[in-house]
Formats: structure tokens, C-alpha cells, sequence
């Protein structure tokens, strides 16, 4: 038998440390796996303490995922490369802004047959054209990346009520690995091959689910948010086509939980919709509310809007998403938020 996989965690924000509680319970009675997992932890003062020494003592992330109880074979390390030199899975799941620095910083210094697996949300335009996180974890590591995308809003998968996720991974070996190391009975995972849309559907979602903050904010009703939530869908599918090139764009991979249902839980319970309505009833701006209402998490669709409308105004391609580019301007341009109505009455889905 081969010896036990070492597995990093890098990251332990609200989800990085959700998926700690399932791999640590996971890999603590699978003879796969080295029963110690590592936990990148970006060390910072909690009251006074570091965060990784409260979480080695107390076995709980106070800040990011306060009241849920880690397994104590999940080790926070606050030294990345110490964290990720030696291991055969690593489990990206850091805010995407910070991808870049975290690759930089392990490169050339992992595993070459260790493989990758991206839980982030997001997409990066910092170089030319658009990429997908996984292609810039591969290209700078050099090895292989599967994702995980689905409907985990990460309080309720600490809580362990039951939901769905996928994973997307065109090697199927690795695909089941990565299976046999997340799945549990209330987190069910399928796997499919179409790994780049199922990584655009994460990304995509938090944008669509600014607009239904923005809805909510407006007091429009469920008919309204329904409607948003559609359009983006039909937003999503488009821009999957346009830049999914890799290979096929399946209407079924939307109907998996990285899709319909991944786009319906962050457009009712995820932080990007609850910032997004108070934007509209609190009059402040995006940064002050992530600022006055996250605690230190990152807010990912207004990002993702601006770097989505970078590419697609490169393009020419911004009358074919008006739902998208009303989320960025009115985040970041001042347009305001009367004219978010007036653009799904002109979608051209309609026309
Ligand atoms: N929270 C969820 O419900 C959820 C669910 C599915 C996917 N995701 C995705 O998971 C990814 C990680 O989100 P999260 O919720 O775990 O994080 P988070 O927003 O809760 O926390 C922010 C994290 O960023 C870290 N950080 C701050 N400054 C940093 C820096 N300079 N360099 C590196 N790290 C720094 C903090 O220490 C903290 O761990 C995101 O892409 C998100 O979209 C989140």
C-alpha cells in the first residue's frame, strides 16, 4: 500500500476552516491519509493571542468560524512552506485575491506529483485575458488541480446540515480520491469531468448574487429576485461558452450543485447578497460595509464584477451582459442603483 497522503489545508478563513472540521474527521480513520492535517493559518492577534496558538490550544478558529469545534489532528501552521513542502494534497481555499502571493511564495518548493485542489471563488485578470484560479495554481506550481464548487454556505456545512458540492477533475484516479477525502454523509460529492465550468459557475455566482441584494434592497419581492437569479444564470451560461474553450459547455454541469443550486443558497444566505442590500438601504459604500459587517472575510462578487467587466469591455462584449456590468457600475462607478431595474427590463434575453 502506498504511504499515507500528507494533506495541507492553505487557508482557514470561514470555509478553509469548514473544510478542516471534514478532512481532519475524514483522514483521522482513512489509512489513505496521514491522520496530522496542516492548516495554513495567515497569522494575526485575536485578543492578544495568535491565532494559530488558539486554535492549537482550543481546537476552534475564534475568529473565522467561532463556535465550531476543529478535530485536534487539524494542526495550524503559521509558516506557509512549512505547511505545504511535504504534502500530496493541497486544498487551496484562500480569498482569490491572495492566490498569487500564496503560489509565489510555495513555487518550485512542493511536491511535483502533489495534487491541488481549489475550493476559491474568483477568477484573475491581474495579466492579460482572464484566468481561471486553477490555471494559475497549475502554471505556477506545476502540478495537477481539480476544484470544488457547490451550494456550502460554510456555517451550515460546520453545523453539518446535509448539502451537495462538485467536484470538477478531468483525471477520474484523482477525482475519487478527492472524494474519498471530502465526502461525508451530509456532504455528498459528484464529480465531473467539465473542471473550468464548474470553476466559472463559482466565480460568476457572487456577481448574480449582488444583484439579488440589490433586489432586496429595493424591496422588490421573490418574482424579482427569480428573475435576477435566472438572467444570471442565462449571464453565466454565456460567458461559460465564450470562455470555457478548453472543451464542451454542457447544460448539465449548470444543473449540478455548482450551478442552479450554488447560485440559489448565495443569493438568499450568502454574505455577498446581505452586503449588496445593505448597500442599497445603508447608503454606504461596498468598502465600508465589508469593512463594518464581514470581521475580516472578504467579500467576493463586487471584486469579481470589476474584473469580469475588465475582460468583457476588452472584448466588446458589455451589451450582451447588462446584469453584470449594472453590478460593477453601480459598485464602483456611482451609476445608481434605479437603473439596476431598468436593466433587466432591456436584457436581451427579452429583446
Ligand atoms: N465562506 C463560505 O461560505 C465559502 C463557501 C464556499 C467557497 N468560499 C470561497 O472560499 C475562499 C476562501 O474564503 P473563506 O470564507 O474561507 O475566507 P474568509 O473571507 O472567511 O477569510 C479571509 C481569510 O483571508 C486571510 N487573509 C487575510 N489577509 C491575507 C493575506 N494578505 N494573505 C493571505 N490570506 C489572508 C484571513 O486570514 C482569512 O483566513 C473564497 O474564494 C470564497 O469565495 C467561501
Amino acid at each position: 500500500m502506498d504511504p499515507p497522503k500528507k494533506i495541507c489545508i492553505v487557508g482557514s478563513g470561514n470555509w478553509g476552516s469548514a473544510i478542516a472540521k471534514i478532512i481532519g474527521v475524514n483522514a483521522a480513520v482513512n489509512p489513505k491519509f496521514n491522520t496530522t492535517v496542516n492548516m495554513w493559518v495567515f497569522e494575526e492577534m485575536v485578543n492578544g493571542r495568535k491565532l494559530s496558538d488558539i486554535i492549537n490550544t482550543h481546537h476552534e478558529n475564534v475568529k473565522y468560524l467561532p463556535g465550531c469545534k476543529l478535530p485536534a489532528n487539524v494542526l495550524a501552521v503559521p509558516d506557509l512552506l512549512e505547511a505545504a513542502s511535504d504534502s500530496d494534497v493541497l486544498v487551496f481555499v484562500v480569498p482569490h485575491q491572495f492566490i498569487i502571493k500564496v503560489c509565489d511564495t510555495i513555487k518550485g518548493k512542493v511536491k511535483k506529483e502533489a495534487l491541488g485542489v481549489s475550493l476559491i471563488k474568483g477568477v484573475d485578470t491581474s495579466t492579460d485575458g482572464l484566468k481561471l484560479i486553477s490555471g494559475i495554481i497549475r502554471e505556477k506550481l506545476g502540478i495537477a488541480v481539480a476544484v470544488l464548487m457547490g451550494a456550502n454556505i460554510a456555517n451550515e456545512v460546520a453545523e453539518e446540515n446535509f448539502c451537495e458540492t462538485t467536484i470538477g477533475c478531468r483525471n477520474q484516479e484523482h477525482g475519487a480520491l478527492l472524494k474519498e477525502l471530502m465526502q461525508n454523509q451530509n456532504f455528498r460529492i459528484t464529480v465531473v469531468s467539465e473542471c473550468d465550468v464548474v470553476e466559472i459557475c463559482g466565480a460568476l455566482k457572487n456577481v448574480v448574487a449582488v444583484g439579488a441584494g440589490f433586489s432586496d434592497g429595493l424591496g422588490f419581492g421573490d418574482n424579482t429576485k427569480a428573475a435576477v437569479i435566472r438572467l444570471g444564470l442565462m449571464e453565466m451560461i454565456a460567458f461559460a461558452r465564450i470562455f470555457c474553450t478548453a472543451g464542451p459547455v454542457s447544460p448539465a454541469t449548470f444543473l449540478e450543485s455548482c450551478g442552479v443550486a450554488d447560485l440559489i443558497t448565495t443569493c438568499y444566505g450568502g454574505r455577498n447578497h446581505r452586503v449588496a442590500k445593505a448597500f442599497v438601504t445603508a447608503g454606504k459604500s461596498i468598502e465600508e460595509l465589508e469593512k463594518e459587517m464581514l470581521n475580516g472575510q472578504k467579500l467576493q462578487g463586487p471584486v469579481t464584477a470589476a474584473e469580469i467587466h475588465h475582460i468583457l469591455q476588452h472584448k466588446n462584449l458589455l451589451d450582451k451582459f447588462p446584469l453584470f456590468t449594472a453590478v460593477y457600475r453601480i459598485c464602483y462607478q456611482g451609476q445608481s442603483i434605479k437603473h439596476f431595474i431598468s436593466c433587466l427590463q432591456n436584457h436581451p434575453e427579452h429583446m
